[in-house]
């Protein structure tokens, strides 16, 4: 049976990934594509539906993306929001025009057609999250009016007949209260959807898929023992077994005892019948690291000498490995889509991705095998734990790829290594202890490089000062620093201070991002 799926066209909205996760909520399988997808190729695409995301521009302004009216003539469903409702009103000879004043944030949204299929069941009344200055003035032919505000006369409109539904707030953010129910009636509804997309078969088919393509060839895979490298040696070692070759780059900057879990889970004897390498190239990174304390210049640093290492490794597999895979997830997919826009805060380096020019000289095929390339990070953990990934390697908080290295403020050094390990194991085991660690979306320890005079045993100290942060976060785009019980924090520091040499201080990060970071560098 063919796989049902909802397209989502990009119209330069930020919710698009919201969108995305709403739709796999209903076990529909998505694919988000760029507006300028030719008709043709979603035509080929045979989506049970399309929704328009919204978008920063104003559909009057020539400049701005926009679709050819045939879209809406495909026969095919279609839920324009935001600025793709405006864009489907003035496509099909409605008109779009602007407010004097913007509205924005939590609205209440009256719903003047009960009967319509969008809105079954949902309050007459019922809030949602509205973002914009343009309104749609006057709907199309054809159209009625479904939902107002007291300023945005056409909050909803639909030509049901056409089965084109469109909405002026965005029914994917949380706090359109009963967004979610909305979205779930235009796809289940509307568009017919059996919800037929799950991890089971998902990995089922591709672990067929994988065997298919890749025959007797070999892979090798850099594994950083994170989730998604492990979840893809998991994939690709159900697939191909010992013709998977994993190379796990051990940096030196891993957390306390991280780095023989690796080893225990994918090495000989482990979970996985695979060929594992460790390479221990603690020395290389930390030579080449000696002297810079810039947080861009250690980064640049660390992703450079990674593929420098795992490279050396990946040589004395020429000629005998065609593929390299990686364990690039659908997030970091749709981000790079969205290149050169903004500042760069942080240039982030991925386990994995190597260099074009190092792939062509090891002889390997230029395309990198991805298959969790379509995946959101919940969808990976539930494959992973399908494939019998044990549940705290599933569930693992995230971890930069330059591990330590930006959780140490200033110049990194084995003795600071140390200490942050040591202090983060303790952190860890305490918030666990204490129950609290399955709330906090990242949590961690991190050195400062203040130093500062203290007393212990009577004797004048002037040690470092270690930085605790704990952070509520569901995106990790924005967090909030997480109010720890008192005792909790008062037992880390007492024992960081005394089990850790070197340490006078202990600090709680109290900052949220923005304005700060969630990792210090
Ligand atoms: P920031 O510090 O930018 O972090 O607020 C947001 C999330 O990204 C993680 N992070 C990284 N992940 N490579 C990664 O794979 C990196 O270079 C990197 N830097 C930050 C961070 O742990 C947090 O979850």
């Amino acid at each position: 049976m063919e796989r049902e799926m909802i397209l989502i066209l990009d119209f330069g909205g930020q919710y698009k990934q919201l969108i995305a996760r709403r739709v796999r909520e209903c076990r529909v399988y998505c694919e988000i594509h760029p507006y300028t997808t030719a008709l043709d190729q979603i035509r080929e695409m045979r989506p049970k539906g399309i929704i328009l995301t919204g978008g920063p521009n104003s559909v009057y302004d020539p400049e701005s993306p926009s679709c050819s009216p045939d879209l809406f003539d495909l026969g095919i469903p279609v839920l324009g929001i935001c600025y793709g409702s405006q864009l489907m009103a003035e496509r099909l000879g409605g008109r779009v025009e602007t407010a004097p004043v913007s509205e924005y944030g939590k609205t209440m949204v009256t719903i003047d057609r009960k009967d319509s299929a969008l809105f079954c069941g949902v309050s007459e009344q019922t809030q949602t999250w509205m973002s914009h200055t343009d309104y749609i003035a006057k709907v199309p032919e054809g159209f009625v009016i479904t939902a107002h505000t007291p300023v945005c006369p056409a909050a909803a409109m639909e030509d049901a007949g056409r089965r084109l539904y469109a909405t002026q707030f965005h029914p994917e953010v949380t706090h359109s209260l009963e967004g979610t129910a909305m979205l779930r009636h235009f796809i289940m509804d509307i568009c017919g959807c059996r919800g037929d997309w799950e991890m089971e078969s998902f990995a089922q088919e591709t672990i067929r898929a994988l065997r298919e393509k890749i025959g007797d060839d070999h892979v090798i895979l850099g594994l950083s023992g994170g989730v998604d490298s492990s979840v893809a040696a998991a994939l690709l070692s159900r697939a191909i077994g010992d013709h998977l070759h994993c190379v796990f780059v051990d940096h030196g900057l891993m957390r306390k005892n991280e780095g023989d879990e690796v080893e225990a889970i994918f090495g000989p004897g482990g979970n996985f019948d695979l060929d594992f390498t460790r390479v221990n190239a603690q020395d290389r990174f930390f030579i080449q690291l000696m002297g810079e304390s810039d947080p861009e210049g250690k980064r640049s640093v660390i992703g450079a000498v990674f593929p420098q290492v795992f490279g050396d490794e990946a040589r004395k597999f020429k000629g005998k490995v065609r593929y390299i895979a990686q364990g690039t997830i659908y997030p970091d997919v749709v981000e790079s889509g969205d290149g050169g826009k903004g500042d760069v805060i942080k240039s982030h380096h991925n386990v994995g991705g190597l260099p074009i020019d190092l792939v062509r000289s090891l002889g390997f095929d230029e395309t990198p095998i991805e298959p969790l390339r379509m995946l959101f990070k919940d969808e990976v953990r539930a494959v992973g734990l399908q494939l019998g990934i044990p549940r705290e390697l599933v569930y693992r908080q995230p971890f930069p790829g330059p591990g330590l290295g930006v959780r140490i403020v200033g110049e990194i050094t084995p003795m600071k290594v140390k200490i942050v390990q040591e202090a983060d194991a303790i952190f860890r085991e305490e918030l666990a202890k204490a129950g609290v660690d399955t709330d906090l979306g990242q949590y961690f320890a991190a050195l400062s490089n203040m130093r500062s005079v203290g007393v212990q045993g009577d004797h004048r100290t002037y040690g470092l000062a270690v930085i605790l942060r704990a952070v509520l976060t569901s995106d990790f785009m924005t967090a909030e620093a997480a109010e720890l019980p008192w005792p909790v924090l008062q037992t880390c520091m007492t024992r960081i201070i005394n089990e850790v040499p070197g340490v006078n201080r202990v600090l709680y990060d109290i900052t949220s991002k923005p304005p700060g970071t969630i990792e210090l560098e």
